[in-house]
C-alpha cells in the first residue's frame, strides 16, 4: 500500500441493495432537481434540452459514475486515497481527489445556503408568513430574508449541524438509514403536488413550455449547460461515488445500479416540472429560473390554490427532503477522506468539515447582503462557486475519471471489476461501457468545455 494511506480496519459500509439504491439516488436527487432541471428545460428549447440531457447523461454521466463506482468499490477507500491504492506510483492522479475535495467544499458553500433557505421556507410557510397572492409581497419576504446577513448565516449553519449529526453517526446508521426513509416521503409529496397542479386550468401551457421541442435554441453553450447538469445531477465528477462505490457490496451490479438511478433522478426532475409549470402558467407567471422561482414564484402561484398553503408547506418540506440526501454524499467526501487518511475519528472530522464550511459558506451567505459589492469575476461567490463547479471543476474531474479509469487502471482490470470477477455475464454491457469510457466520454466532454468555454 502507498506511503500515507491507511486503511481503516472495519470499514462502516451500506448494508442492503435497498440502502445502496436510496443513498445513490438521494444523492443524486436534490435541489438540483426542483430549482436547475426544471427551468433550464424550459429555458432551453423544452424537449430539445431533455434529449441533449439524456444524450449528455449516457455519453458522460453515466459512464463517469460506473467508473467512481467501480474505483471507489475496488479500492474501498476516500476519494483521494482510491487514486494511490489503485495506482500506488501514479501520484499526480491523487489530484483528482483533491480537485474532488475542493469541489465538495464549494458546492457545499452555495448548497447549503439554498437549503437553509428551504429549511427557513418551512417554518415561515407554516406560520403562514411567506403567503400572499402577491408576487411583490412573496418577493419582499424572500428579500428581506437574505438580505439579512445573520438569518442567511444562522439557516446555513442550522443545515449545516443537521447533515453532520445525521454524518457522525456512520454509513450504514446514518446515511443509508435516513435516505431509506426520506426517499419514498418525496416520492409521495411531488406526486401529490403533480397531480394537484395537473387539474389546473393552465396545465397545457405549463407543459406546452417543459416540452415543446425548440431545437434552434440549443446552442454551445446550452451543450456545456447540459453536461454541467448530467454531472451536477448525478453527483460525479467529484469524487462522492466514488467515496459511495467504496461502502457498496460485492455483489452489486454497477453498471444497472447507476442506469437505474440515472432513469429515477430524470424522472423526478420531470415530475418536478409537471409539478411547477402548470401552476404557474395557470395564474400567469413567468417561468422564471434560480431561487427566485423557488422563494418567490411557487409561494405566490400555490397560495392562489384552495388548499395552496399545505401545499406550499409541502413543497418546501419535499426540497428540505431532497437537499438532505445530496448534501449527506457531498459532505461524506472530506468526512471519509479525514476519517481514512488521518485516521481521525468520524465526529472530528465532521466537526472540521462543519467548521470550515460555515466559514467558506459565509461568503456565499453573505453575498446577497454585506459582501453583495464583491464580485470576483464579475459574478458575485454565490454564483461563482455554482460556475466553478458545475460548469468546470466536475466536468474536468469527470473527464479525468475517464483517463484514469480507461487507460491508466487499463480494460482487464475494469471488466474483472464489473463483472464481480466473473460472476455476472455482462461482457456486452462492460465493451460498451469501455467504449464509451475510453473514447465517447473524454471527447465529448473535452469538446463540450472548450467549446462552451469559447476557446473552441
Ligand atoms: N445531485 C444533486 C442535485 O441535483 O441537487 C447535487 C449534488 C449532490 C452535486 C452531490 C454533487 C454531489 F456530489
Amino acid at each position: 500500500m502507498a506511503d500515507g494511506v491507511k486503511q481503516v480496519t472495519s470499514r462502516d459500509s451500506f448494508t442492503s441493495g435497498l440502502g445502496v439504491i436510496a443513498a445513490t439516488l438521494g444523492s443524486a436527487v436534490g435541489l438540483g432537481n426542483i430549482w436547475k432541471f426544471p427551468s433550464l428545460t424550459g429555458m432551453n428549447g423544452g424537449a430539445a434540452f431533455i434529449i441533449v440531457y439524456i444524450l449528455a447523461a449516457f455519453m458522460a454521466g453515466v459512464p463517469v459514475m460506473i467508473a467512481e463506482l467501480m474505483l471507489g468499490r475496488r479500492s474501498r477507500s476516500d476519494a483521494l486515497s482510491t487514486f494511490r491504492v489503485l495506482h500506488p506510483k501514479g501520484g499526480q492522479w491523487g489530484l483528482i481527489g483533491a480537485a474532488g475535495v475542493l469541489s465538495a467544499f464549494l458546492i457545499l458553500a452555495f448548497y447549503t445556503e439554498v437549503a437553509g433557505w428551504v429549511v427557513a421556507y418551512v417554518f415561515k410557510s407554516a406560520s403562514g408568513g411567506v403567503l400572499s397572492t402577491d408576487p411583490k409581497v412573496t418577493s419582499a419576504v424572500f428579500e428581506k430574508l437574505i438580505a439579512d446577513p445573520y438569518q442567511a448565516v444562522f439557516w446555513q449553519c442550522f443545515v449545516l449541524v443537521c447533515v453532520g449529526a445525521i454524518i457522525v453517526a456512520g454509513v450504514s446508521k446514518g446515511i443509508e438509514k435516513t435516505t431509506k426513509r426520506l426517499m419514498p416521503v418525496l416520492l409521495v409529496i411531488l406526486v401529490m403536488i403533480g397531480v394537484r397542479s395537473l387539474m389546473l386550468p393552465g396545465a397545457a401551457a405549463g407543459l406546452n413550455f417543459l416540452f415543446r421541442p425548440d431545437f434552434s435554441k440549443v446552442t454551445g453553450g446550452v451543450l456545456l449547460t447540459a453536461m454541467g447538469l448530467a454531472f451536477f445531477k448525478l453527483s460525479v465528477g467529484m469524487g462522492t461515488m466514488i467515496t459511495y462505490g467504496s461502502y457498496f457490496t460485492k455483489e452489486e451490479n454497477l453498471p444497472v445500479t447507476a442506469l437505474r438511478v440515472m432513469l429515477a433522478d430524470l424522472a423526478v426532475s420531470i415530475l418536478a416540472g409537471i409539478a411547477i409549470f402548470p401552476a404557474v402558467f395557470t395564474y400567469g407567471f413567468k417561468p422564471e429560473a434560480g431561487p427566485s422561482l423557488l422563494f418567490i414564484t411557487i409561494p405566490a402561484v400555490f397560495s392562489q390554490i384552495p388548499f395552496g398553503n399545505a401545499f406550499v408547506v409541502l413543497f418546501f418540506v419535499l426540497g428540505a427532503i431532497a437537499a438532505t440526501g445530496a448534501m449527506l454524499s457531498i459532505m461524506e467526501v472530506p468526512v471519509a477522506y479525514l476519517h481514512q487518511r488521518f485516521s481521525m475519528p468520524r465526529l472530528h472530522a465532521t466537526a472540521l468539515t462543519v467548521i470550515l464550511l460555515a466559514l467558506i459558506g459565509s461568503t456565499a451567505a453573505l453575498s446577497s447582503s454585506v459582501l453583495a459589492g464583491v464580485k470576483p469575476f464579475g459574478m458575485t461567490f454565490f454564483d461563482l462557486y455554482d460556475f466553478l463547479t458545475s460548469n468546470l471543476l466536475m466536468p474536468i474531474g469527470g473527464f479525468f475519471i475517464c483517463l484514469f479509469a480507461g487507460w491508466v487502471w487499463g480494460p482487464q482490470k475494469v471488466k474483472a471489476a464489473l463483472s464481480n470477477d466473473g460472476e455476472l455475464r455482462n461482457s456486452a454491457v462492460i465493451n460498451l461501457f469501455l467504449f464509451l469510457l475510453k473514447y465517447v466520454a473524454p471527447v465529448s466532454i473535452g469538446i463540450i468545455l472548450l467549446r462552451g468555454l469559447k476557446i473552441l
